[in-house]
């Protein structure tokens, strides 16, 4: 197999994704989705319940096939070549299970022993540093600490590929921040390419410096964070600019505020209010949405 130097570490190339072709209600869970995740970057993956992430993640370790299109991981397609492609990867489930009767050493032992390299000093190391007992059984430990053993797992493959799914779902804000500095500093320093996934941005916007936002199958946005707020400016609905109208959306007060893509006029966009223009701008009619 020859491996695509330089290619981004993620691809997608028109992936569609349907789920129940045979029997019952067929659910469009990608549609004709294009990605190039850059190398080096964190892109925050961020769409609503039901938006496709899961779908999309699971893809990348080779847990989904696309019911048309491809996609690679490190150049690797992880339909046809599951145990090349997740040798690459560190993948998170969304609701990581840890084995709530086994200690957080006999998890390591675990991981040591079903992958060949597994760096168990490495993740010792930072559990460690977060004070998380190695002797205690996981079905002990809080959320936030469950969250960094599954994160301490992945780290410790030394996978180019982190894929982290809404891993900060059960943390309360202060675990969420610890999580996000221990998973930014261990890109940083390996020079890894992460895609971690949330229903919500203002988690991980401090972390991240991509964003893709997907709404009911579709990429709506995908751009750096600085380019996705530099570009957006906010008016009252009946305003025109001169640019693209994205959406007319709800603001918190039940008022509606207009999203432009933009250069002047307005007032600038923040990134709550782009993420969420775009979101309402990918919902389907209120005639064509399920009940
Ligand atoms: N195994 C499955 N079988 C049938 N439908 C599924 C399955 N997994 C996900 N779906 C559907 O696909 C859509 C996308 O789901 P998912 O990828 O889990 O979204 P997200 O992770 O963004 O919440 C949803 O409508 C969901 O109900
Ligand atoms: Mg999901």
């Amino acid at each position: 197999m020859t491996l695509a130097i330089g290619s981004p570490p993620l691809q997608t190339y028109a992936v569609s994704k349907t789920y129940g072709r045979r029997f019952g209600r067929r659910t469009k869970a990608l549609r004709n989705v294009d990605l190039a995740i850059p190398a080096g970057s964190i892109t925050a993956l961020v769409g609503p319940n039901g938006a496709g992430k899961s779908t999309l993640i699971r893809g990348f370790v080779g847990f989904e096939r696309p019911t048309s299109g491809r996609m690679t991981v490190m150049g690797i397609d992880p339909w046809r070549h599951r145990g090349e492609a997740i040798a690459r990867a560190g993948y998170v489930p969304q609701n990581a299970s840890l084995y709530r009767s086994l200690t957080v050493a006999q998890h390591l032992d675990m991981a040591a022993s079903l992958r060949r390299g597994f760096d168990r000093t490495l993740a010792r190391g930072r559990l460690r540093q977060l004070d998380i007992p190695l002797d205690r059984r996981a079905g002990e430990l809080s959320g936030g600490q469950q969250a960094q053993v599954g994160l301490a797992l992945a780290l410790g493959t030394r996978a180019e590929v982190l894929l982290l799914d809404e891993p900060l779902a059960s943390l309360d804000p202060l675990a969420r921040r610890e999580f996000l500095a221990v998973l930014v500093s261990a890109v940083r320093a390996d020079g890894s390419t992460a895609l971690l996934s949330s229903h919500v941005i203002t988690d991980i916007e401090s972390a991240c410096d991509r964003l893709v936002v997907l709404g009911g199958g579709r990429i709506m946005l995908d751009d750096t964070l600085a380019a996705a707020v530099g570009s957006h400016r906010i008016t009252a609905p009946d305003e025109r600019l001169a640019g693209d109208l994205i959406s007319t959306f709800p603001a918190r007060a039940g008022e509606l505020k207009a999203l432009w893509r933009a250069d002047e006029g307005g007032r600038p966009a923040n990134l709550d209010e782009v993420v969420l223009g775009y979101l309402v701008s990918g919902r389907p009619p209120r005639s064509e949405r399920p009940n």
